[in-house]
């Protein structure tokens, strides 16, 4: 097939999704993470980051079917936080986020008892990213903690240091480790937990020290990111402004001007001056957005060498898209994500902290 039969084919599938739209508006809402390409983004109802979509999904009580444009644990917060007769359908079951699969229930649920084994008095607070199964939500909510997002982690973690001694938190090791800094916490109150080692591969005695304690988990795209970067782009273009995902390493928050969550970003720019000039460090869909929308400013990608795409999100094409609306109008809805009450209930606890809370 020719480049250009792809792009008819392509057109075909998306004037189809318009039709299947229009037809199922009354009983669809279509939800879109930043990361998401353009031809997806452009059917979204409601967009958002991780935190903007969990509450918009929370206080829509209009449609039967959610449609997920994103990776399977928004999918799974989104049927946590709904109501019992709404569905929540990702159009790929492989959309997941590595990340998250980096802590699963039994992994976490064995640390935290490995860890009260050095002194179990300790009053420890667990704290989970939103990135991560239910069951570690639930884990997290039967144990009084709380879930957090990009764009609260550090008002979260301070509400589980006033509560508690140390704080343990799931499963990024640099979102926690910029929200703790960014609270004054210093690097020797840090321990990180490593997987697959016998107490995380610390000594009792960092263990009594830690403030935190870190899950050893990444987002391989923000890894991409480098302090080498923010110096090649301070260097060339003086003045310009470098913002950041906050799951980026904590040298390149801290070479940074600013970070935020995707929404955090999408604002900075926003209220930024026409001619200013930025470098930015979060996933490449959301860059080229940037880019197209700020044609007033300059916008660079952080990274000249590197994809910066996340995968699992892009398995969300328009012909998944097509099909779970085709799905719905034949009566049979294919990938609807349902977590088991039993683990819901325990999850909502945690996420209705977290809603609380900030
Ligand atoms: P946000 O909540 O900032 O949109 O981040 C979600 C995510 O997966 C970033 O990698
Ligand atoms: Fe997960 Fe990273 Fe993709 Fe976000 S960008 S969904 S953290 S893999």
């Amino acid at each position: 097939m020719t480049t250009s039969d792809n792009q008819n084919n392509e057109n075909i599938i998306i004037r189809e999704i318009q039709d299947r739209k229009a037809e199922l508006a009354d009983n669809i809402l279509i939800l879109c993470h930043h990361y998401q390409e353009d031809r997806i983004y452009q059917f979204a109802d409601l967009t958002g980051d991780s935190l903007k979509l969990a509450r918009q999904a929370a206080q829509a009580d209009k449609p039967e079917y959610f449609i997920f444009c994103g990776v399977h644990f928004m999918a799974e917060s989104a049927d946590i936080l709904t109501g019992a007769d709404q569905k929540v359908l990702l159009p790929d079951a492989e959309a997941g986020c590595p990340m998250a699969d980096m802590a699963t229930g039994p992994e976490v649920e064995a640390a935290w008892q490995e860890l009260l084994t050095v002194d179990n008095s300790f009053q420890v607070v667990p704290v989970t990213y939103v990135n991560s199964f239910a069951a570690v939500k639930a884990f997290v909510g039967e144990k009084g903690g709380s879930v957090c997002t990009s764009s609260n982690a550090e008002k979260v973690l301070r509400w589980a240091l006033s509560r508690g001694d140390k704080a343990f938190f799931f499963p990024d090791e640099h979102l926690g480790r910029n929200s703790a800094r960014a609270l004054g916490i210093a690097e020797d109150e840090i321990a990180v937990w490593q997987r697959d080692k016998v107490l995380g591969g610390n000594s009792e005695d960092q263990i009594r020290r830690a403030r935190v304690i870190l899950w050893n988990g990444f987002c391989s795209v923000h890894m991409e990111f480098s302090a080498a970067q923010v110096d090649y782009w301070r260097r060339k273009e003086p003045g310009i402004k470098v913002i950041v995902h906050p799951e980026c390493r904590h040298e390149v928050v801290q070479s940074a001007d600013m970070y935020g969550s995707t929404e955090g970003i999408i604002a900075a720019l926003e209220n930024s001056e026409p001619g200013s000039k930025w470098a930015v460090g979060t996933e490449v869909n959301l860059v080229k957005r940037l880019i197209k929308k700020h044609t007033d400013k300059e916008v660079h990608l952080l990274s000249r060498d590197s994809p910066c795409k996340c995968t699992t999100m892009a398995r969300i094409t328009p012909r998944a898209l097509l099909q779970t609306l085709n799905s719905i109008k034949e009566g049979h809805p294919r990938g609807q994500v349902s977590v088991a009450p039993e683990v819901a209930d325990k999850a909502r606890l945690s996420l209705n902290r977290m809603l609380d809370i900030t």
